[in-house]
């Protein structure tokens, strides 16, 4: 399975009411949402038939989530007559927006994808779902911070590992998805600061000189799971019931344990 089927299966299974996309390129990630949706890109060059209700963003996704009220175009109560139309109860009465499906593949450097994911967290909710690509490179040429090979992962596969060490609360799915993997994280807090306040010491660490020592459990795919297995788990009904009523954090728990189950 590659990204693109995966992407279309988690919009089936999870049904999300919304969804950001953090690079777009050409729209072949950005086609599958049906949901209202942002996408953020300096350089998108559309060539496809794009069919939800979008914010198209020509910009870094740094410069925008700087802005003053990035997700706007999610705003509840903008319009309650679409939220009403969305089955999104709670829409209907304005509040901030919570981001429900993001997928995370702009700039391939792992400083700014942890950034992106950082970003994101703090607009998500227990039960949404992120989405990380390129991170199980299949060699140290392609996972070069200087890019030199055609398919590039640059070295964002570094943000599962410090999510590992620093986010032990949260649950990272890593899949084997091709060409380059990706990893879906389940459990974000929006409330949490561990990563922003160890940011300068995570860069010192991590951000390194080519040739990069990429783990061989990240090149061997030892912890990676087959995405069917997680497409076709039994807690997504629960996961979307509990992300339309906006359960307390506690409900985290049980759906944990069946995320951790599916293994790798
Ligand atoms: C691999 S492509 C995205 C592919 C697309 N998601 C798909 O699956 O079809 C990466 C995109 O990230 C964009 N990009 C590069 N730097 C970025 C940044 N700082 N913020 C957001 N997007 C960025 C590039 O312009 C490029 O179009």
């Amino acid at each position: 399975m590659n990204r693109h089927e995966l992407l279309r299966g988690l919009h089936r299974v999870y049904r999300p009411r919304n969804y950001l996309e953090i690079g777009v390129n050409d729209g072949r990630s950005l086609a599958l949402s049906r949901a209202a949706s942002v996408a953020v890109d300096p350089a998108f060059k559309v060539v496809t038939s794009i069919s939800c209700d979008v914010h198209l963003v020509q910009s870094t996704s740094d410069d925008f989530f700087a802005r003053k009220d990035p997700l706007v175009h999610l705003r509840r109560g903008r319009n309650p007559f679409r939220a009403l139309a969305r089955r999104d109860p709670l829409a209907v009465f304005g509040g901030d927006p919570t981001l429900e499906l993001s997928f995370i593949d702009g700039m391939h450097l792992f400083e700014y994808a942890l950034r992106d994911f950082m970003n994101v967290e703090r607009h998500s909710h227990w039960s949404s779902v992120i989405v990380l690509d390129d991170m199980l490179p299949r060699d140290v040429d392609e996972a070069a911070r200087d890019r030199h090979t055609k398919f590039w992962t640059g070295d964002v596969y570094k943000v599962v590992t410090v999510l590992r060490k620093y986010r032990p609360d949260l649950t990272v799915v890593e899949l084997d998805t091709e060409p380059t993997g990706v990893a879906v994280v389940f459990g974000a807090d929006p409330e949490n600061t561990v990563l922003k306040d160890n940011y300068d010491d995570i860069l010192k660490e991590y951000v390194t000189p080519d040739p990069q020592d990429v783990p061989e459990e990240v090149l061997l795919r030892k912890y990676a799971v087959q995405s069917e297995a997680l497409l076709g788990a039994d807690f997504w009904p629960a996961l979307v019931r509990a992300r339309n009523l906006r359960r307390p954090r506690r409900g985290f728990a049980p759906l944990r344990r069946q995320i951790a189950e599916l293994g790798g």
